[in-house]
């Protein structure tokens, strides 16, 4: 599956998907038929801006509180995952005392839910074998399963399987308690052997680089995804792309390009874009890479990316006519708030709009950006998620 075809499909898929968003918020106002109604919504980055690993950032409750009580539409916008979409505003409604509905926010990976079914029949994932990458212990095999994917394996299940496709046990105690036998196994001196796989599926940010790049590697370099083969098309210089990837391997997806992130130590961490570029060396180093003609087919989404923003706009619009009712003026103007310039204000400065709201983009100091100019120019830059609701509410010219 081609990334145009992801990206139909969660257009198709989303737009008829059953999600719908009650507003839980306590301490609504009722709409009066005299209530302005806001032309304006925001939206929330999370880590960084509302969160700093785990901890409530000063002023994040407050500002949302403030949104539901005004019955200002907002979202959570987020390059992180590894929970299902319930279980992260569960904790985030918790921690910043302010009730959240699920589609409230827009995770790396809730877009991939669009792909159970697919656009059609031929490409529906619901039944193949997906490798899903990443994330604590099993959770991310959990959000798969409950996003409706019913075949789900994880490089640990592989390894467990056969232990001497990495040959280091250093990890095994970790895995013993996380894995599960591989579906239909053919040969049982050999489980792994022979199972194939139809995508590739990196949830969040992979705790085993080692392992996990080695398994996504060997599923490249084999022949239509079966693993413990090899393709015999890879290196054919009479093929596109050196005839890597070209022998019925599944596709590769990434959920977060971020190769920067803000957690509980000062500076920030590498991310999951920093596994993506270190599989990106291996796979150079392995085929040839780019000086010879060779790249990594990939599909990579999260912030910046136009097809998240879009998808995450639909959800938002949605939110709004629940919370607002359907017939009200067209959303004209959203904040988005964020810490990463080259995610947050990147995304909403490049997002073209196909419901023609505008984005504009204020970062705050609160996260990865320290200081200085930034790679990306925001709309406006703000000391934190207060100010930067404030400058918004005045902007909008908004009396509350
Ligand atoms: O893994 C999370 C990190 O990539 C950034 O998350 O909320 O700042 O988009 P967020
Ligand atoms: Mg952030």
């Amino acid at each position: 599956m081609t990334s145009q075809t992801l990206w139909r499909s969660f257009g198709l898929l989303q737009r008829a998907s059953t999600r719908s968003f009650i507003n839980t918020g306590s301490g609504r106002r009722a709409l009066s038929s005299q209530s302005r109604i806001p032309d304006f919504a925001f939206a929330f980055d999370i880590d960084g801006v509302l969160l700093r690993s785990s901890k409530p950032i000063p002023g994040a409750a407050k500002s949302l509180a403030l949104l539901q009580e005004q019955n200002i539409p907002f979202l959570l916008l987020t390059n992180g995952g590894g929970k299902h979409e319930t279980e992260r505003v569960a904790e985030i409604s918790e921690k910043l005392q302010v009730p959240l509905a699920p589609e409230a926010i827009v995770q790396s990976h809730s877009p991939f839910a669009e792909l159970v079914r697919g656009p059609d029949e031929l490409s529906a994932l619901e039944n193949k074998c997906v490798l899903v990458v990443g994330g604590e212990g099993e959770r991310c095999r959990k959000v798969a399963q409950q996003y409706g994917f019913k075949n789900v394996v994880t490089p640990g299940d592989i390894f467990m399987a056969n232990p001497t496709i990495w040959p280091f046990k250093s990890f095994q105690n970790y895995y013993k308690d996380i894995t599960k036998p591989l579906p239909n196994p053919k040969d049982p001196n050999d489980p792994s052997r022979g199972l194939k796989i139809d995508a590739i599926f990196v949830f969040n940010d992979p705790r085993d680089w080692a392992l996990d790049a080695q398994i996504i590697t060997d599923v490249l370099l084999s022949s239509e995804g079966v693993i413990g083969t090899i393709s015999e098309k890879n290196g054919r210089t009479d093929l596109p792309n050196r005839g890597f990837q070209q022998d019925g391997q599944p596709h590769l997806y990434f959920s977060n390009p971020d190769l920067w992130w803000a957690a509980a130590y000062h500076l920030p961490r590498l991310g999951q874009g920093g596994f993506r570029e270190a599989l990106e060396g291996i796979w150079a180093a392995v085929t040839g890479g780019p000086s010879k003609g060779v790249e990594l087919k990939k599909t990579v989404i999260g912030k910046p990316h136009q097809g998240t923003y879009e998808f995450a706009e639909i959800q938002l619009l949605r939110n709004r006519s629940r919370l607002l009712g359907s017939n009200i003026p067209p959303l004209k103007n959203v904040y988005m708030i964020g810490d990463n310039p080259e995610s947050d204000i990147c995304g909403a400065n490049s997002y073209r709009s196909p419901h023609g709201s505008k984005w504009h983009s204020i970062l705050v100091r609160t996260g990865v950006y320290n200081g200085g100019e930034p790679t990306w120019t925001p709309t406006t830059i703000a000391d934190d998620v207060q100010k930067a609701v404030e400058w918004g509410l005045e902007t909008s010219k908004w009396r509350g």
